[in-house]
């Protein structure tokens, strides 16, 4: 009797059962859809995109660039005729130098131009999550060598494991590294994990590995260019330490240290063959 009485009275209000389960419902997918749009979602083996930025009001988003009308692309300067070979003369002559010449110093302005040209680099949504830090003073380069020196004799001898040395062998590099003293500037690269808007908030800098590579290339071709030679070196477990002594912050992460100058007059480089185009070119 009060089963046949409670589905009756279950009978007599299903409309607002039913109102309140769809309202519940769209209230869950309102919320689900704000959460997803508010939450940066991990994509699997995307690991140079921003990630962890909680954002308030997902309604309220404004882009970090200004939103202005497009303008007539203007073609650059080229090098025609034989833009590409001249081009290709020019980056095949570049080499990896580890002996300068502590003497003779190029003019700072040469540095800037090359740095210049760097920061024309493509980037990710234009977010340019790049930072040049150009040392000259000795007693930062000393201090920058010491900091190298200290962690190269640990990763040489416990950190790199045994066929990294052993690989490393025919460039004859090692702990020691006069060249952190010798070369007129070292130029440390840290990539941008983050940056600031103008209205003082987090902005993303998506992809900010690959943008800052593409910019340190266009450096080393400028370097080319103006006669300079160079290193590239990624100093194991250094990044941190050299942050904190060019009292960097906590968003910049090194991610290359250059040293650049002219070469020592009696320079030697590694005896290296590079690929040919049938080996590195896929023709579809
Ligand atoms: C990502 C990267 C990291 C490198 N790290 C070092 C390094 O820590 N120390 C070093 O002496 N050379 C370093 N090099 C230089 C390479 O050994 C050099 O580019 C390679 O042997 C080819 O020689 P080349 O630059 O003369 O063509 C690095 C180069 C690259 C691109």
């Amino acid at each position: 009797m009060e089963e046949l009485f409670n589905s009756s009275k279950l009978l007599k209000h299903w409309p607002s059962i039913l109102l309140g389960l769809l309202l519940a419902l769209t209230f869950k997918y309102i919320k689900e859809y704000r959460r997803k749009r508010s939450k940066n979602v991990k994509l699997a083996g995307e690991e140079d995109i921003a990630v962890d930025f909680p954002l308030e009001d997902p309604d309220a988003l404004q882009p970090a660039l200004e939103e202005k009308p497009h303008v007539p692309f203007v073609q650059g300067e080229n090098l025609n005729p034989d833009g590409a070979r001249r081009f290709y003369e020019l980056a095949r002559g570049r080499r990896s130098v580890r002996a300068f010449n502590a003497e003779r110093k190029p003019p700072i302005n040469i540095i800037e131009d090359c740095i210049r040209a760097a920061g024309t680099a493509p980037s990710g949504a234009h977010t340019e999550p790049w930072t040049f830090c150009v040392v000259q003073q000795l007693a930062v380069k000393q201090a920058v060598r010491q900091l190298v020196e200290q962690e190269e004799h640990i990763n040489y001898s416990t950190r790199m494991h045994a066929q990294w040395v052993t690989d490393l062998r025919p460039l004859q590099t090692n702990a020691i590294k006069p060249y952190l003293s010798d070369a007129p500037y070292l130029i440390l690269i840290f990539k941008q994990t983050y940056g600031t808007t103008a209205q003082g908030r987090k902005k993303l800098h998506y992809y900010h590995e690959i943008s800052t590579s593409i910019a340190c290339g266009v450096l080393l071709c400028a370097l080319q260019a103006a006669g300079l030679s160079s290193l590239v070196t990624t100093p194991l477990n250094c990044g941190p330490a050299l942050r904190r002594l060019l009292e960097r912050p906590a968003n910049e992460k090194l991610l290359i240290l250059l040293a650049v100058g002219y070469a020592a007059e009696d320079c030697k480089v590694p005896d290296l063959q590079r690929k040919c185009l049938q080996d590195i070119m896929v023709k579809y």
